[in-house]
């Protein structure tokens, strides 16, 4: 029997609303479950929000509001907002669960048993007017490298040095505005360097993405240090077994809450299979950004092996998402809220317009509207849907019944490429399964051009003929549909509709032969340019 899949996306921080960076991982993973799920896998898809942290206990408190509810009101809002845009999670939960705070407690006291726990005495910044230990982004000063003033505590953003905040001239809290002081606290620290052959041999059997294991080869040549996973109170997370003023950094308990997401699944169905044997039986597959590779593919997998739970079967990465060329940010003006787009135009657009971009690989990928107006108008509306829109008006006269004789071999020609877009679906070549799908769409349109029924249509003689070939384009545009439906399952479904069909991409070679379809509705139209003008204007505001 083949195995279960659990795939996740990375849980996104529940202190703000999700941007077009979170939907780019989105809409890559569910293209990937929804084309699993054809295949007959048994997939279950996790997310969840991220509630721990700093930031988030500092947002609560700037707001005036517990973290608890925070977390709660963000969690909502975001499940919300990935449906909106048809992402087919089976559970989206949050971190600060009792269900996380169970594992994440068992893997930590395994880590321990197994040796993989030392503590460890720190001196960090402090900013004694706040009580509160200062992580690097909260320390701001000059660069010890090359003088450029108010750089944060871990790096210079001019001349991209790498530093110790302790080593920049004159420090200051980013809260207080005051020199913080420096304060000694004991740290657990899991111990990486001991797993590291464990991790190595992981990697070596591991089909990671070539960029992937460049990145880790250079950690690895760097050498695997110690992980310091405690945080002191005041902090918002789970605190520590018999440490009670220690918390679980967030980085400890935020994957381990994909376990924990598995099991509120299972009671939430009302399963009776064992968490951790179903984990351990499953393949695992995560996809993430670049930004939090070593999470995923050092730190995870070697937590995993030291408390005896099954590591990925692959951690697939992305690139980061710019918009017209330039990178994501609120305070430039150069941002996208899903939400914001969800008011204005239909998610399928964007959804077609990400596959047509997404490789396999990590480069970066843009996000232009002119080029996603353009590609949306010319692919979807120009080609796809115009098969069907030029070929229905021949078919009212026959009750909108296709006829029995069709042009099989152009059909099969087309149903025979249904291996091959699987599989580029399967590999995450997104843009090439499209490019495929595009080639199709034109030789359909091609077919009707050549053969002009708009001419032949003048001559009653030809009525026969005429009803073969709009009949022949109809299961055309049958078959396209199927190939795109992981990616615009909305606008698919209703094409279902309107053929009146509800089958999928593997019945592509069942062709539609004496079948009534529904008389035409506009299924989709094209992207007019003030609604670009709105979301460009949308996103200045950020
Ligand atoms: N909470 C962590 C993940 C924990 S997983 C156990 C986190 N959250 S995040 O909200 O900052 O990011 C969530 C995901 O969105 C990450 O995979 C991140 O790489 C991705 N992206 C955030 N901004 C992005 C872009 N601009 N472009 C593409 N993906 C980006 O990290
Ligand atoms: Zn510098």
């Amino acid at each position: 029997m083949s195995k279960q899949l659990i795939i996740t996306s990375a849980l996104p921080y529940a202190n703000g609303p999700l941007h077009f960076g979170h939907l780019l991982e989105h809409v890559q993973t569910d293209i990937w479950v929804r084309t699993n799920k054809l295949l007959k896998k048994e997939c279950i898809y996790l997310c969840a929000s991220d509630a721990h942290g700093t930031p988030i206990m500092m947002k609560a408190e700037s707001e005036n509001v517990k973290p608890e509810e925070l977390v709660k009101n963000f969690t909502k809002e975001h499940e919300k907002t990935l449906k909106g845009f048809f992402i087919n999670h089976d559970n989206y939960y949050t971190t600060h669960s009792e269900e996380n705070k169970k594992y994440s407690e068992l893997i930590f006291l395994r880590s321990k048993e197994n040796k993989l726990i030392k503590k460890q005495t720190i001196e960090q910044f402090y900013d004694e007017s706040k009580g509160l230990f200062l992580a690097d982004r909260y320390v701001q000063g000059t660069c010890p490298s090359c003088g450029a003033k108010e750089q944060y505590g871990d790096n210079c953003e001019k001349c991209g040095t790498k530093y110790e905040a302790t080593e920049l001239i004159n420090p200051v809290s980013i809260f207080s505005g005051k020199p913080p002081s420096l304060k000694e606290s004991e740290h657990f620290f899991f111990d990486l360097s001991k797993q590291e052959k464990k991790v190595l041999k992981w990697v070596n059997k591991t089909d990671l993405q070539s960029g992937v294991k460049n990145k880790l080869s250079e950690w690895f040549e760097e050498g695997l240090r110690p992980w310091d996973i405690s945080r002191d109170e005041p902090y918002f997370g789970f605190s520590i077994p018999d440490n009670p003023k220690k918390y679980f950094y967030v980085w400890l308990d935020a994957p381990i809450g994909y376990i924990a997401i598995l099991e509120n699944y299972l009671t939430k169905n009302s399963s009776t299979q064992n968490t951790e044997d179903l984990w351990n039986e499953s393949e695992i597959y995560h996809f993430i950004g670049k930004d939090i590779m070593n999470f995923h593919t050092l730190f995870w997998p070697a937590l995993l092996d030291g408390s005896n739970f099954r590591k990925p079967s692959n951690v697939f990465v992305h690139g980061f998402m710019t918009l017209n060329g330039q990178k994501m940010s609120k305070s430039k003006g150069n941002f996208l809220l899903i939400d914001d787009y969800l008011k204005i135009l239909n998610p399928d657009y964007m959804r077609y317009f990400l596959a047509s971009k997404l490789s396999n690989g990590i480069d970066d990928l843009d996000l232009n509207l002119l080029d996603f107006q353009k590609k949306v108008n010319t692919d979807l509306v120009g080609k796809f849907i115009n098969i069907a829109s030029r070929s229905q008006g021949f078919l009212k006269e026959f009750n909108n019944v296709l006829s029995s004789e069709i042009d099989e071999n152009l059909l099969s020609e087309f149903s025979a490429k249904q291996k091959e877009i699987l599989n580029l679906y399967i590999d995450r070549k997104y843009s090439r399964a499209i490019k495929e799908i595009m080639t199709l769409a034109d030789i359909a349109n091609q077919y009707i051009d050549s053969n002009k029924p708009w001419i032949l249509n003048k001559d009653p003689a030809n009525k026969n003929k005429v009803h073969s070939i709009a009949s022949t384009a109809i299961n055309l545009f049958r078959i396209l549909n199927l190939y795109l439906e992981p990616v615009i399952p909305e606008t698919s479904e209703k094409i279902k509709k309107y053929l009146k069909c509800v089958d999928s991409i593997s019945d592509v070679s069942n062709y539609m032969k004496d079948w009534e379809i529904d008389s035409f509705k506009p299924l989709i139209t094209r992207i007019e340019d003030d609604e670009i003008t709105t979301l460009m204007e949308v996103s200045k505001n950020g």
